[in-house]
């Protein structure tokens, strides 16, 4: 089977173009590298000693896209392919919805065109809003609180909206928690542009001397120490969940969704205390004020995973900050 991957060159997209191969799939990739490196790529082809066709291009490209369908013969599509920074969204909601939402829909489209109806894709916790009470399970009431989160909340609607249409269509809608870690042989791993925004990348980059000390952003919401509380899920994981969806597609089982999550909760100072452990030396922090749209607590029902995909989150946050140690300290400068 090949698999066309959208994004394939990013975070979470090259992790399980690892995945794909090693499971002996075919992988194309489509990406338009604003926010990676081809470099990922050549080190998943490295690791694997496997080849996957690479086409630097952008979802907004029609006539592009539609050459990538023309040379390679796709079966599915994983659609990683998005911008993702929530703040960034608020300050640019044209950009987000255009580049995620039309490019979507763009996508879709040139697959109808080449018969091609089956699709796993990339949501989000976000998709659950700020009033849903953790365990977050998939049939609770969505919202979102910036057009980042929107984003996603309306292709989970455009691709149910296409299987009523047209019953062949199949997309399995994978909604993440949070996700981190890294490839255990330290070669694949998180790359952020610029200065993290997010909590583990920015421990990572404290612990390797580039970045002072962490700023914890509140320690007075209504947890055990304060601090605000997240399901981390470790990226291997996570990609492995991809491969499942792939195989649910088989039963053309409609537009559905699923939590990929743990269903446990860490505290910002647990994570801390666990990179700790993992790269042997304090992270030095100051508590700084609530960082405006952050969630107390937020954590997965994983049950309707488990179940109907057969997938389990196995690796643990010890394992998450030991690899990611592992990925920043031999790449401190990423895949530059
Ligand atoms: P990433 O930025 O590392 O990967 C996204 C990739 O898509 C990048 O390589 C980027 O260059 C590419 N891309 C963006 N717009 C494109 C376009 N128009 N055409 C072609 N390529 C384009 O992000 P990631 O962390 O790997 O996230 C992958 C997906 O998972 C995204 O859809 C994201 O919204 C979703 N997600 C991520 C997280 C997270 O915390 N990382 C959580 C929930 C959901
Ligand atoms: C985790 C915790 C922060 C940085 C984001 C997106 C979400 C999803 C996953 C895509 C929070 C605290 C963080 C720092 C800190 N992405 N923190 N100091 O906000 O849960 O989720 O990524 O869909 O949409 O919003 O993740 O890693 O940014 O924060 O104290 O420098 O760490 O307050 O409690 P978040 P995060």
């Amino acid at each position: 089977m090949n698999i066309l991957v959208t994004g394939g060159a990013g975070y979470i997209g090259s992790h399980t173009c690892l995945e794909l191969l090693q499971a002996g799939y075919q992988v194309t990739v489509v990406d338009n590298l604003v926010n990676s490196k081809q470099e990922s790529l050549r080190r998943v082809q490295e690791i694997t000693g496997k080849p996957l066709v690479f086409h630097p291009v952008d979802l907004l490209d029609r006539e592009a896209l539609d050459a990538v369908f023309v040379a390679n013969p796709i079966d599915a599509v994983i659609h990683f392919a998005a911008l993702k920074a929530p703040g960034e969204s608020v300050s640019q909601p044209l950009r987000y919805y255009h580049n995620n939402v039309t490019g979507t829909i763009v996508l879709c489209q040139v697959m109808a065109q080449h018969g091609v109806k089956n699709l796993v894709f990339s949501s989000s916790a976000t998709v659950y809003g700020e009033t849903n009470q953790p365990p977050l399970i998939e049939d609770m009431p969505l919202s979102a609180i910036n057009p980042y989160g929107w984003s996603k909340v309306m292709m989970e609607r455009v691709f149910t909206d296409l299987h009523v249409a047209d019953p062949a269509w199949n997309a399995i809608l994978l909604r993440y928690f949070n996700p981190i870690g890294a490839h255990p042989s330290g070669r694949l791993g998180e790359d952020p542009n610029g200065i993290p925004i997010n909590l583990v990348p920015y421990i990572a980059q404290v612990a390797v001397g580039k970045l002072p000390y962490l700023r914890v952003f509140g320690n007075d919401y209504p947890t055990p120490d304060g601090t605000c509380i997240r399901d981390y899920i470790h990226v291997v994981d996570l990609a492995i969940g991809h491969l499942k969806a792939l195989e649910k597609l088989a039963s053309n089982p409609g537009a559905i969704a699923y939590n990929l999550g743990t269903g446990r909760g860490n505290s910002v100072l647990e994570v801390v205390a666990a990179f700790e452990r993992a790269c042997g030396k304090p992270i030095p922090y100051q508590v700084v004020a609530r960082r405006p749209g952050d969630l107390p607590i937020s954590y997965a029902s994983p049950s309707k995973a488990n179940r109907e995909l057969n997938w389990f989150a196995q690796r643990s946050m010890d394992d998450m900050c030991a690899d990611v140690w592992r990925w920043q300290s031999g790449n401190p400068n990423g895949y530059e």
